[in-house]
């Protein structure tokens, strides 16, 4: 069976805390270790620039999320982990979406729109402060995704909308110029809890209430000594309910240790204690990674060439689509007959590629000379886009690229070589 496809994007505009690690990092780096799925994980450098204007903070943060998601267990040979603006492909499909988007779709995206309600609630200029990035960010989000072809994408709730928006963008491309597009699924892990941070509610950035997740031992220690809690004193039994606390001992404990905590607030134990019971208990799961991140950080060209390793995977599938799409849209090389096919009246067809999908559901292609005579007839792919792959291949290659696609082929008549050959170098 085909491998389900997975593809993420971590925006790289801070420094990774606990929050991050418990609800996207943890599951993300475990999901890929199963059997019969294919992660891609990247760091959304380009976003960042949608937010931050700190050239080396863009640069730091890219350093620390991807060493803190290498040091969390992220294997690069499994996983294929690369940067965003590695990928020149994602800013050129960027624009054949944004070709194919309503602005009125745009209009509706929820980030922008906060900062439109916001500057109308203050009375000011509904556009002051919005850049056209920030207009843009669906767009180049939804190129991220579909470059890649991903059938499940896993976010958080905030970003359902740009998967939807992600599948309106695949439709309206592969209505206008044949399919090309998998329309991908946002997939919510429903059993990853949000943490909350040092003053009880949600830990974010945007609150100001994070524990950094590779904090040095001391500073942990500290960070989790300011964790608010109640007045009561020890002796007194505590409620497990609304204690940060306890959420986030939750969040990195077992079961039986959850269990044993659970009594001990019942019985009444100190809030100093319960804090050094939470401290160890996340020591005991980050220490270990804290020397694998340290070790990465204190040689940022490892990190480098992993990065870079990655981008050659994501290319080699992002290049030949791109090649695709821009044969798709009409982005072509100018030659005499591919103008004459625009013109009716012209007294001979050029020869031509015909792609088609048959009653067994499997998608074709096949290759006709300008008289009309069958010359190439390929077997069924699974999906139109790698029947596009292979005429763009042959496209490119001419004659000398059948024996590649040999397999992909019903077997190629001797006596028609010379007509392919000549065929093909009319549509190169
Ligand atoms: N916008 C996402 C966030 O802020 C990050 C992101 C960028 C992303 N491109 C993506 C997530 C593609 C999933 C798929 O969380």
């Amino acid at each position: 069976m085909k491998p389900v496809r997975f593809l993420t994007g971590i925006t790289t505009s801070g420094t990774p805390h606990l929050g991050n690690y418990v609800g996207s990092i943890r599951p993300a780096v475990r999901a890929s270790l199963q059997h019969g799925v294919e992660s891609f994980y990247f760091l959304a450098d380009y976003h960042a620039l949608i937010k931050i204007g700190d050239p080396n903070r863009v640069q730091r943060s890219t350093l620390e999320i991807a060493a803190s998601w290498l040091a969390a267990g992220l294997d690069p040979q499994k996983v294929v982990f690369y940067r965003q603006s590695d990928i020149p492909e994602i800013p050129e499909l960027t624009w054949f979406l944004t070709c194919v988007t309503g602005k009125g779709i745009l209009n509706r995206a929820h980030a922008y729109k906060a900062m439109v309600d916001k500057n109308n609630a203050s009375g000011i200029d509904p556009d002051s402060d919005v850049s056209a990035g920030l207009f843009m960010y669906p767009v180049l989000m939804g190129a991220d995704i579909l470059l890649f072809n991903a059938d499940k994408v896993p976010v958080g709730r905030d970003q359902i909308q740009h998967i939807e928006m992600a599948r309106d963008m695949a439709s309206s491309f592969n209505h206008r110029y044949g399919e090309h597009f998998a329309l991908p699924q946002a997939e919510i892990e429903a059993t990853v809890a949000t943490l909350p941070g040092l003053d009880g509610r949600k830990m974010s950035k945007s609150y100001d209430n994070t524990i950094p997740l590779f904090a040095p031992r001391e500073q942990l220690k500290k960070l989790i000594a300011g964790i608010v809690t109640d007045s009561r004193a020890p002796g007194e039994a505590k409620a497990t309910e609304g204690s940060a606390l306890f959420d986030i001992y939750q969040a990195f404990a077992s079961a039986e240790e959850t269990a044993a905590l659970r009594q001990a607030y019942a019985a009444g134990i100190s809030w100093g204690d319960a804090k050094d019971l939470l401290f160890e208990r996340i020591d005991r799961e980050i220490a270990p990674m804290r020397q694998t991140y340290q070790r990465l950080m204190d040689h940022p060209e490892q990190v480098e060439a992993l990065l870079l390793e990655g981008a050659r995977k994501a290319r080699a599938i992002a290049t030949p689509l791109m090649i695709t799409l821009r044969d798709a849209v009409g982005l072509r090389r100018l030659k005499q007959t591919t103008s004459a096919s625009t013109t009716p009246e012209a007294k001979l067809a050029p020869a031509c590629f015909k792609q088609y999908r048959e009653t067994d559901g499997l998608f074709y292609f096949k290759l006709v000379s300008a008289k009309g005579d069958l010359l190439l007839q390929s077997l069924g792919f699974d999906s139109p886009k790698d029947a596009g792959q292979s005429i763009a291949f042959l496209r490119k290659s001419g004659v000398a690229g059948l024996a590649t696609l040999e397999k992909n082929l019903v077997q190629v008549q001797d006596h028609l070589k010379p007509a392919i050959a000549e065929a093909l170098a009319s549509l190169q």
